[in-house]
C-alpha cells in the first residue's frame, strides 16, 4: 500500500446504497488511475457494496472508513477489508486493528490526538477534517513536532488545494469524496468519475 500511495498519493471515498454502483464507480477510479479505495460505512448496503468490490477482484487495495467501532472493525476484516479508516479515534479499533496486523488510520486533529496515536505505535493517521481543523498551515505545526508522523489529510480536499496538502513532506495521500462525484454517478457518467481522477492524479504527479 505504501509504494502505491507514493505513485498515487490519492484515495477516493466510495459511497453507494448499491454494490453494482458501487463496483462500476471503482472501476471508473482504477481507469483514472487510482487503485486504492475507501467504502464508507454511511449507507444501509455499505457492507455489501464493500465485499462485492473484495470478490469482484478488480485488483484495487480495498479499504473500509468511517468505521466506528470495533465490531464494525471485526466485519469490514470478514467482509475483505484491507485497511480501516476512521473519523477519529477509538483505542479498541486500534488495539483490534494491531492484532490483526491491519493498516489503520484513526482520524486526528489535535496535538493530543497525534500524541495519542503516537504512543499507540502508529506513524500515520488520517488528518480529518482536514479543511476545517486548520488545513495545511496547522499539518505543517504538527508535522514540526511529531516529526515521523505521516497524515492523511481528508474532508474539505479537493483538486484546488490537492497540491497545497501534497506539497507537505509529512502528506502521505489526500483522501476525499470530490473524486466519486454523486451527481456523476446518479447519471451513470462513470467517464466524469474517471476523469477526475485522471485530474486528481495529473496534479499529485506535478
Ligand atoms: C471522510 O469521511 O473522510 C470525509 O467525509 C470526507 O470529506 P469530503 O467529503 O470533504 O471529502
Amino acid at each position: 500500500m505504501a509504494d502505491q500511495l507514493k505513485e498515487a498519493p490519492i484515495v477516493p471515498l466510495v459511497q453507494a446504497d448499491d454494490p453494482d454502483v458501487a463496483l462500476k464507480t471503482v472501476q471508473a477510479l482504477q481507469a483514472g488511475g487510482l487503485n486504492i479505495i475507501e467504502v464508507v460505512l454511511r449507507t444501509d448496503a455499505a457492507m455489501e457494496c464493500l465485499e462485492a468490490i473484495v470478490k469482484a477482484d478488480t485488483g484495487a487495495v480495498v479499504g473500509a472508513g468511517t468505521v466506528l467501532s470495533p465490531e464494525q472493525a471485526e466485519e469490514v476484516v470478514r467482509r475483505g477489508a484491507e485497511f480501516i479508516v476512521s473519523p477519529g479515534l477509538n483505542d479498541d479499533i486500534v488495539r483490534y486493528c494491531q492484532s490483526k496486523k491491519l493498516e489503520v488510520f484513526p482520524g486526528v486533529n489535535t496535538p493530543t490526538e497525534v500524541q495519542r496515536a503516537w504512543n499507540f505505535g502508529l506513524r500515520a493517521v488520517k488528518f480529518f477534517p482536514a479543511g476545517l481543523a486548520g488545513g495545511a498551515p496547522m499539518l505543517k505545526a504538527l508535522s514540526s513536532v511529531f516529526r515521523d508522523m505521516r497524515f492523511m489529510p481528508t474532508g474539505g480536499v479537493s483538486a484546488s488545494n490537492l497540491n497545497e496538502y501534497l506539497s507537505l513532506p509529512s502528506v502521505i495521500a489526500c483522501g476525499g469524496s470530490w473524486l466519486t462525484s454523486q451527481k456523476a454517478i446518479d447519471e451513470g457518467d462513470y467517464a466524469a468519475v474517471t476523469a477526475l481522477a485522471k485530474e486528481a492524479l495529473a496534479i499529485a504527479k506535478g
